[in-house]
């Protein structure tokens, strides 16, 4: 049996560097190990306010992106969250299996809500990983590839399949995280001690960025006291942020990604990192272009709602019978 991987990006913002290392750029590698289930999480684009024509372009090229770094949809099931119902169905039921004090421990939670009046702080925000553990056990997910930041939320699924299960027998299918080894966080380049997010236009690399822009930001990118190319997190933020990102770019790894830069200065170093970083974002940038323009994405979202509804619903059925919800065929 092939194992099921399942992940998916949320809507919110213009797609960076950090969603690329963790998800995209292993998308071909994805697809050739097994049954891959790639979507774009619109619903829970919800959460926070978003402009509906903002979250209609990110959702086509969050699908354009996909496309673009391989995911082919005759192999894998690419599906827009809110063409699925059973997403919601799920939310509706698994509301109930999640508590209250266990959602408001959630760093995201946390992090988000830090700056809002409690007045202005939505449920769906706050209850953003029922729906996540929704997307997940829905599609029988073994693996779920994810950023560091995420692993709390898939953790999370994981006690609700344990809780679940001990009620009801053997429902639900246990995921696990999966995390790279190089770039689980990829960090600012203008305060490295952040993590890169979709929200900070100078320490953020965009996908989208001109390339031109992309080397200045690396150019200008936070770096440490010191001459020494290192990996050091702790004492070495910076320099061991854009390492990490030249590894990921040429695939190799930290240690040999060092090696290369042993005796080079700052200045040497970042020009290299920024050629690698554009190689890749400029090919990338091409297909992307190219499936914007012959809209590919359409069909391939069409494609794989068909498949996705066909797969959730069955879970679906099997969960709703479980908790004695009567299913009348
Ligand atoms: P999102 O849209 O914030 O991010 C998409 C993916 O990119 C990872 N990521 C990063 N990885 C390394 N360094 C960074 N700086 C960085 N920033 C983001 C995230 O960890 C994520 O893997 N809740 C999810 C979307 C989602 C989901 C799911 C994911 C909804 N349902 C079910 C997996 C399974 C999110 O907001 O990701």
């Amino acid at each position: 049996m092939k194992e099921k991987i399942l992940t998916g990006i949320k809507p919110t913002g213009s797609l960076q560097l950090g969603n690329y290392i963790a998800v995209l750029k292993n998308l071909k590698a994805l697809q050739d190990r097994g049954e891959c289930y790639i979507f774009i999480a619109d619903l829970h684009a919800l959460t926070l306010p978003i402009e509906p024509e903002v979250l209609r372009q990110n959702s086509i090229d969050i699908a354009a992106f996909y496309l673009a770094c391989g995911l082919d949809p005759d192999k894998s099931t690419l599906f827009l969250q809110s063409s699925v119902s059973a997403h919601a169905e799920a939310n509706a039921i698994f509301q109930n299996y999640l508590y209250m004090g266990e959602l408001s421990r959630m760093t995201q939670f946390k992090d988000k809500s830090a700056k809002m009046k409690e007045s202005a702080i939505g449920l769906g925000l706050f209850a953003y990983p029922v729906l996540m553990a929704g997307d997940i056990v829905l599609y029988d997910a073994d693996i779920v590839p994810v950023g560091d930041d995420q692993k709390q939320h898939v953790e999370l699924t994981r006690d609700l399949v344990n809780r679940f299960n001990n009620r009801y027998g053997e429902v639900l299918k246990m995921p696990k995280p999966e995390i790279n080894k190089v770039g689980k966080r990829i960090m600012s380049l203008s305060d490295p001690t952040v993590k890169m997010s979709k929200s900070d236009p100078k320490g953020d690399i965009f996908l989208k960025d001109d390339l031109k822009v992309i080397r200045k930001k690396i150019m200008s990118a936070v770096t440490d006291l010191g001459c020494e190319v290192k990996y050091d997190p702790e004492n070495k933020p910076g320099i061991s942020n854009l390492l990490v990102i030249y590894a990921s770019m040429k695939d190799i790894s930290i240690e040999e990604a060092e090696a290369h830069f042993v005796g080079k200065r700052y200045g040497e170093f970042k020009g290299e990192v920024a050629d690698a970083v554009c190689d890749v974002i400029g090919k990338l940038q091409e297909r992307y272009q190219h499936i914007i323009e012959t809209k590919a994405y359409e069909e391939a979202l069409k494609k794989g709602a068909i498949k996705a509804n066909k797969v959730a619903s069955e879970t679906l059925k099997r969960i709703k019978k479980a908790v004695g919800l009567l299913t009348l065929e």
